[in-house]
């Protein structure tokens, strides 16, 4: 098996991890995350999201996240938008990169952006226009490429269309995302060739949600084919606000413990992701989702 020497992992936590919580999280406490993430050696940290505050009530803050952020050098801090008014929210705040965000199923796109697929992506590309003129680079998600809540079964060519579209549209990286987590690894794998088709494989990433526990078997299995960016959360907390029952993306201590085991450098401190998943989960009232955190005690 050829795997990857090195991987980025994408901290989702402040954003994904943080979204759909029950808890209030103050900006401190999502201050004191981003700085524990890149204390430990984070290099990229998705720090909120710019999307409608009736939506996400849990991202209404992320303006004042990002007034307040101890910006460490080497370190690009990211944010979701939804629509022009989020890319100049973002802008305004000095992001260092967003995150536009579609869907290969019709049913979800409207539940989650109040728009069909084609009317989400027609919205994307002033804001990725508006973006690149900024200077400030276009990462793309696609969500439910193993599974739609609403709709089951999604055929890879869909999110095969959409990752091409997003590429011309200007996006760097594609974020393959399993939102509810009903994906095996070899559908995973299955899908990441097919994507490899159509998108350099050195510009994909993996997103996997934890939900049927299938997320570390699923990275490993796309490891192989050349994916070397992979996103995930503190302690495996969070996940989508519109879907009912979908659980956080994989725990980021599970996944560089794998890693850091199988040789592969994430350039991470796996004791200080530990003690910052603790630090948030005790925020949470929530026991941590790794399990590797928790084999350390
Ligand atoms: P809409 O209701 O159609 O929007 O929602 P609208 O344009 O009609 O505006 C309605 C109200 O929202 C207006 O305010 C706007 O000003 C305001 P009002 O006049 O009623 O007071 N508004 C905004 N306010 C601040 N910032 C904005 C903004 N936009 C509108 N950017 C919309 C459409 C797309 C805005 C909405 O559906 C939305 O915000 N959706 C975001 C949902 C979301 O954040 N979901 C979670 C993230 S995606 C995810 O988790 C999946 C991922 O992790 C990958 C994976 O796991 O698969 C990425
Ligand atoms: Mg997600």
């Amino acid at each position: 098996m050829t795997v990857p020497p090195r991987v980025r992992i994408v901290e989702v936590s402040p954003r994904d991890g943080l979204q759909n919580e029950r808890a209030t999280v103050d900006v401190a406490t999502k201050l004191a995350l981003i700085d524990a993430l890149a204390d430990a050696g984070a290099v990229t940290i998705e720090a909120g999201s710019f999307v409608a505050p009736k939506w996400v009530p849990q991202m209404a803050d992320t303006d004042q996240v990002f007034a307040r952020l101890d910006r460490r050098p080497g370190v690009t801090y990211q944010a979701l938008v939804p629509n022009l008014q989020g890319v100049e929210r973002a802008l305004a705040a000095g992001v260092d990169e967003v995150a536009v965000f579609a869907a290969a199923s019709e049913t979800f796109s409207r539940k989650n952006t109040n728009g069909s697929i084609a009317e989400v992506m027609q919205r994307f590309l002033p804001v990725a226009a508006r973006a690149q003129a900024a200077g400030v680079k276009v990462r793309g998600y696609i969500s439910c490429v193993l599974g739609c809540p609403y709709e089951g079964e999604i055929d890879p060519a869909a999110v095969v269309r959409l990752a091409g579209d997003l590429i011309a549209m200007g996006c760097y990286e594609i974020s393959l995302g399993d939102t509810i987590g009903v994906g095996t690894p070899t559908k995973a794998r299955r899908l990441v060739e097919a994507v490899a088709g159509e998108v350099p494989i050195d510009r994909l990433a993996l997103h996997f949600h934890d939900t049927y526990g299938q997320a570390l078997a699923n990275i490993f299995a796309c490891l192989d084919f050349g994916v070397a960016v992979v996103d995930s959360a503190e302690a495996g907390h969070g996940g989508c606000p519109n879907v009912k029952g979908a659980s956080g993306t994989v725990a980021k201590e599970d996944v560089v413990y794998m890693l850091h085991g199988m040789g592969i450098e994430t350039g991470l401190d796996l004791a200080r992701l530990c003690a910052a998943g603790k630090t948030i989960s005790e925020a949470l009232g929530r026991p941590t989702g790794s399990r590797v955190a928790r084999a350390f005690g």
